[in-house]
């Protein structure tokens, strides 16, 4: 979504905003733009479409600014166009604001505002924000600033660039983050720390409602009631190799193929393979209320929704807690009964989706344990939850997410192996779990190496429009996983359905158009699994299955087999996902869409 970069200090700042503002590409938006501070004015462009058109017009521009902000738009009011790209301007051109997040009561203050005489260039409801500044300001910015935010509701990360104070930038959050990275006689604030790393890795987290003021030379930070705040300089958890393709085509192969290792580190120094047990740090001190909770309840969006349905299947089988797994966006609205003796478990990537966060709200407001395993360290899930697990995974960058759902799979088996164990799981049965875990890895290199044989298969796909994905018991969330998967990067539309259900509806699709891909690994319900595809083979459809190493029945039956390595029935979502998600990949590569920013999506969903 929305992404947001600022400069102060004695470099050259148009390239150096380009530069970040090409860092959070990954997070999806459709216009963008800068203002910078030159020789006393403002000065700025804006442009729709890609960062490199905004590039293009910069270019071979004589500036000597070295204090700018700038900000990557993905539209909520207004269309994609270069009159609602930020920053946004008062009406004297002295005051540019960039926001991320959304203004809720901007009608009533846009009417108040149209009332008093101010005039609107866009149809934002960002446009506001600058407008209100300036009506507040009477010779201190900082000043305007807080007395402006306490007009409106809802959410917001700016950052503001004024000539009045034009050695200055301005930063306030209210759930949309925003970073600060302490360099030497330079200060940089970002949305997202990887617009930052390449600068520093000294940073600052703000937290809602505190403001910024930041000069070259630090960075003051107080409440937006205007009160003082100790804030600690905390380290980026990675570097700028994270943030290369590394030789990879794209970021999502490149992610795909790193999964051994991320998966690994997911598991490091927390799988006890002797004692077959699993440490968890974070949860250290909350583990046993977590284990006497009267019921989990699992909220997340997306991917990571798929992910909460396997952890589901693993706490509830080796654990014996009962688990509920609800979208975010769901829980948050329904007035959930939820209460001291429940414990809710928020799954993120990135750690700033809007539902998952008020769902986390929600949860703590009610008295329930809320418990967070994101992959972005430091992000806001991981500091408002009680407690947690980082995935480990490394920074995320396709907008696909790959290697944060193994992790998440991995993390949650490690939960249930580590509640199995203070209950009834023994520690043969512990044991074989975590051998299972540890083997991994190397069954995954052995899925991967098959990446030829998968595109080729996608040359297939890539000539039809619909696509059925059916898996059964801890494969079905799978299916839904690699419908998803395919949607949202070849823009073919995929259904994903727990294969008995096929019967049920889906089956009047089926003929030689429809590919049915099936998960039909040798599990408790293979044998179910192999009827369905004969059910689907009746009807003419064509079928793409991921079978066990050797299984002949199904290479007979099938039209298309991906052969995959065994492990144990509640692990098997780890390996049988790879396929899918290089079969996506392929398919969307050969129809020409843009793998790592598909289009309308946004790598963290910062708004409702
Ligand atoms: O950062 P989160 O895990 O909270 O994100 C949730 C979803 O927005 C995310 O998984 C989305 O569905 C991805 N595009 C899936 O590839």
């Amino acid at each position: 979504m929305c992404g947001i970069v600022g400069y102060v200090g004695d470099k050259p700042v148009l390239p150096l905003l380009i530069n970040g503002l090409k860092r959070l590409e990954y997070r999806g938006y459709d216009s963008a733009g800068v203002a910078v501070i030159d020789e006393g004015q403002l000065w700025y462009k804006k442009k729709q479409g890609k960062i490199s058109g905004l590039e293009l017009e910069i270019n071979g521009v004589d500036s000597k600014a070295s204090i700018g902000i700038a900000h990557t738009r993905w539209a909520t009011h207004g269309e994609p166009s270069e009159r609602n790209a930020h920053p946004h301007f008062d009406q004297d051109y002295k005051i540019a604001v960039v926001h991320n997040g959304i203004i809720e009561n901007y009608v009533q203050l846009r009417d108040s505002l149209l009332a008093d005489g101010y005039r609107f260039y866009s149809e934002t409801d960002s446009e506001i924000l600058v407008h209100l500044i300036a009506m507040c300001y009477d010779g201190d910015m900082a000043f305007a600033i807080r007395k402006a935010l306490q007009l409106v509701r809802g959410t917001f990360g700016i950052l503001v660039l004024s000539s009045y104070e034009p050695d200055k930038l301005f930063a306030a959050r209210r759930g949309s983050p925003l970073v600060i990275g302490i360099g030497d006689e330079e200060n940089l604030i970002a949305s997202d720390g990887s617009a930052l790393v390449e600068h520093t890795r000294d940073v600052i987290y703000l937290e809602d409602d505190e403001m910024a003021v930041v000069d070259k030379k630090g960075a003051k930070v107080r409440t937006l009631q205007d009160k003082t705040v100790f804030k600690a300089v905390e380290k980026l958890p990675f570097d700028l190799t994270h943030l290369q393709k590394g030789g990879y085509a794209h970021f999502m192969l490149k992610e795909i193929f790193e999964q051994p290792d991320t998966i690994w580190d997911s598991m490091r120094g927390r799988l006890l393979v002797e004692d077959g047990n699993a440490k968890l740090g974070g949860l250290q001190n909350c583990i046993e209320r977590m284990a006497h909770s009267s019921r989990l309840i699992i909220t997340a969006c997306g991917t990571s929704w798929h992910a909460a349905l396997i952890g589901e299947y693993l706490i509830e089988k080796y654990a014996n807690i009962p688990v509920e797994v609800e979208y975010a966006s769901e829980f948050r609205y329904r007035d959930p009964i939820v209460s001291r003796v429940d414990t809710v478990l928020a799954i993120t990537q990135s750690g700033e989706t809007a539902d998952t966060l008020a769902a986390v709200r929600e949860a703590k407001q009610k008295g329930a344990l809320a418990l967070g395993l994101c992959n972005v360290v430091g992000s806001t899930i991981a500091r408002e939850t009680h407690a947690g697990v980082y995935l480990h995974a490394g920074p995320e960058i396709g907008v696909a997410s790959t290697k944060a759902f193994t992790s998440q799979v991995i993390t949650l088996a490690l939960i249930a192996l580590a509640l199995g164990r203070m209950s009834h799981l023994s520690a043969e049965d512990g044991r074989e779990i975590a051998q299972a875990l540890k083997k991994l890895p190397d069954k995954m290199h052995s899925i991967l190496k098959q990446a030829n044989h998968i595109e080729s298969i996608a040359k297939k796909m890539v000539t039809h429009h619909h696509a059925l994905y059916l898996g059964r018991g801890f494969n079905y969330p799978v299916a839904l996983e690699g419908a998803l998967k395919m949607k949202e990067i070849s823009y073919i539309h995929a259904e994903g359905y727990p294969a008995a259900e096929m019967k049920h509806g889906p089956i009047a699709l089926i003929d030689a158009q429809m590919p049915v891909i099936f998960i039909a690994v040798k599990d408790a319900v293979y044998e179910k699994v192999i009827s369905n595809i004969e059910e689907v083979k009746a009807r003419g459809g064509w079928v793409i299955a991921v079978v066990s190493d050797g299984d002949d029945t199904c290479t007979s039956l099938c039209d298309e087999v991906i052969e995959i390595p065994h492990t144990i029935q509640s692990l098997m979502p780890v390996l049988t996902v790879i396929p899918l998600q290089l079969l996506a990949y392929y398919t969307a590569v050969i129809k020409g869409c843009d793998v790592d920013q598909p289009r309308n999506l946004a790598k963290s969903v910062t708004v409702e």
